[in-house]
């Protein structure tokens, strides 16, 4: 008999269940019974069982994370210095992001941007941010010479802009529409936030290049929701 925890429901609360649990992690769950009605006696010996009656309204999540945290406490993955990358990677995806493109120009004067979700703020006064260039981009000097760059924050209808930026192709910008405004550097119409920047600072670190920008000017749209990344995919907002 498996010592992971089962859980009875009123067949009512099957879809909540089911959600409830793809988002505690399936596996903990030895399984999801459903009673029909009035709750019933089901296979159940030597394992916890939980009772769920329906419509316990914002408490039923959490119950049910509760309880099976609790039941089949989870395995944490472990990564030490030197040990895999992948793992560092997986540990890292555990850090939800949003998306953005940064862009420049290149000494022609063409438009050069790449998917990156490394980006974060640094200070209000003085107002910069920053994104993390791999070393082995092929847009790394285009960046490096630069003396301007943007960051544009996607919106949640965005995610085809964002595989076109991170796919090597020739002319990211052919179907994309964008604008220029002081320094030259793109613009992406209708991003939900455009951070126009001045190289401030860049700082090797490791196999990327921190660049530091200073803000120069922003646009945000206050109404849209954010494409986000979390472990590996993308994914949006939901609220309960
Ligand atoms: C969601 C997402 C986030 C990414 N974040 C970064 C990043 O922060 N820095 C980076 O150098 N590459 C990042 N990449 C990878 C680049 O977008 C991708 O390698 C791109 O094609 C590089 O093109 P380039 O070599 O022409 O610069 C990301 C890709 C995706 C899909």
């Amino acid at each position: 008999m498996s010592s992971r925890p089962s859980i009875l429901c009123a067949a009512e609360s099957r879809d909540r269940v089911v959600q409830a649990l793809s988002g505690a992690g399936p596996s903990l769950a030895a399984a999801v019974i459903v009673a029909g009605g009035e709750a019933v006696e089901i296979e159940a010996f030597g394992a916890p069982v939980l009772v769920v009656a329906p419509d316990q309204g914002e408490a039923f999540d959490t119950a049910v994370v509760g309880f099976l945290e609790k039941a089949a406490p989870r395995e944490a993955l472990v990564y030490h210095s030197g040990s895999d990358a992948r793992t560092l990677r997986d540990a890292l995806g555990c850090f939800a992001t949003g998306v953005t493109v940064v862009t420049t120009r290149d000494g022609e004067g063409l438009p050069v941007g790449l998917t990156a979700n490394s980006f974060s703020a640094v200070s209000l006064d003085p107002p910069l941010i920053l994104f993390c260039l791999a070393k082995s981009s092929s847009n790394l000097d285009r960046f490096r010479t630069a003396e301007h760059f943007a960051i544009n924050v996607l919106h949640i209808g965005q995610q085809p802009t964002s595989g076109v930026f991170a796919r090597s192709t020739e002319d990211r910008f052919q179907d994309v529409a964008w604008e220029a405004w002081d320094t030259g550097a793109p613009i992406l119409s209708g991003a939900l936030a455009s951070f126009e920047c001045a190289t401030h600072e860049v700082v090797e670190a490791g196999d990327h290049l921190v660049f530091i920008g200073r803000v120069l000017r922003a646009r945000f749209e206050p109404r849209r929701d954010p494409l986000l990344y979390f472990r590996g995919k993308y994914r949006r907002l939901h609220f309960a």
